[in-house]
């Protein structure tokens, strides 16, 4: 992508989109962590998953947290939610637009000041997904409520956030903290647009990283192969 179009530097803001930053810093602080670690202790051993996590969230800020499988994403929005007590944790893996649709207003009908979704929308067809997300916007923008969004698709993360928490593995540490440059309010026409673009290939080069060489697999598993007469192309 980057071959063909010149993309600015993830980092780059308008002026609009800076200005925004600055007012939604002046808010007050909804969720702080600082300096959290998380162990779990098994029978295998210590499991030392969380290290050193400073966080501060804002209110009505919406913050996706991202970052490869096994990372700490789960393990940290459950620490946050059980230590901020005006919260709702919206169900995982509902498949359905009208479940989701269902599940949406009988979390906000407790009136939490933060709610917490986890790969809320990962069990959705791609179409129902992108209308519920345009949804979700919708109602945040009406409400006066914290998002706290994990999500293993960038571009879900990117359409939806002011800042992205970008994990990385073993133990879980921030990586990075990403003001989102692309403006609000957010239309789908802005998936192919510079900024969002930007910020989508420094996310995969985050989180995707390219694997050398002399990691990938030279040959198959030797798994029961087929006689030579079986073809099938
Ligand atoms: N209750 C527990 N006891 C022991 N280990 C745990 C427990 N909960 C999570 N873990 C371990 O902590 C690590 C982080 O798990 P977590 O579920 O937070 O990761 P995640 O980033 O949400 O992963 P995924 O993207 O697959 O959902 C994993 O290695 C997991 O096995
Ligand atoms: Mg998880």
């Amino acid at each position: 992508m980057s071959d063909v179009i010149k993309l600015p530097s993830y980092k780059k803001q308008s002026e609009s989109v800076c200005c925004r930053f600055k007012e939604l810093h002046k808010r007050p602080i909804k969720l702080k962590l600082e300096g959290l670690s998380k162990t779990f202790h098994t029978s295998k051993g210590n499991i030392n998953v969380l290290n050193s996590i400073d966080l501060a969230i804002h209110r009505r800020e919406f913050i996706s947290v991202i970052g490869p499988s096994g990372c700490g994403k789960s393990t940290l929005i459950r620490i946050l939610a059980v230590l901020s007590r005006f919260s709702e944790a919206y169900p995982s893996q509902l498949s359905g637009g009208m479940k989701q649709r269902v599940a949406i207003a009988r979390a906000l009908a407790n009136q939490p000041d933060v709610l917490f979704m986890d790969e809320s929308f990962g069990a959705l067809d791609p179409h129902t997904r992108s209308q519920m997300q345009s949804y979700l916007l919708q109602i945040w923008r009406n409400v006066d409520v914290t998002i706290v969004f994990v999500t293993h698709d960038l571009d879900e993360a990117i359409y939806l956030s002011d800042r992205i928490l970008v994990l990385k593995a073993n133990p879980g540490e921030i990586q990075e903290f990403i003001e989102i440059p692309v403006p609000r309010p957010r239309t789908s026409k802005q998936f192919l647009c510079p900024e969002f673009l930007a910020v989508k290939k420094h996310l995969e080069e985050l989180v995707h990283p390219k694997i050398s060489e002399e990691d990938e697999p030279s040959e198959l598993p030797m798994v029961r192969m087929t006689s030579g007469h079986d073809v099938v192309e």
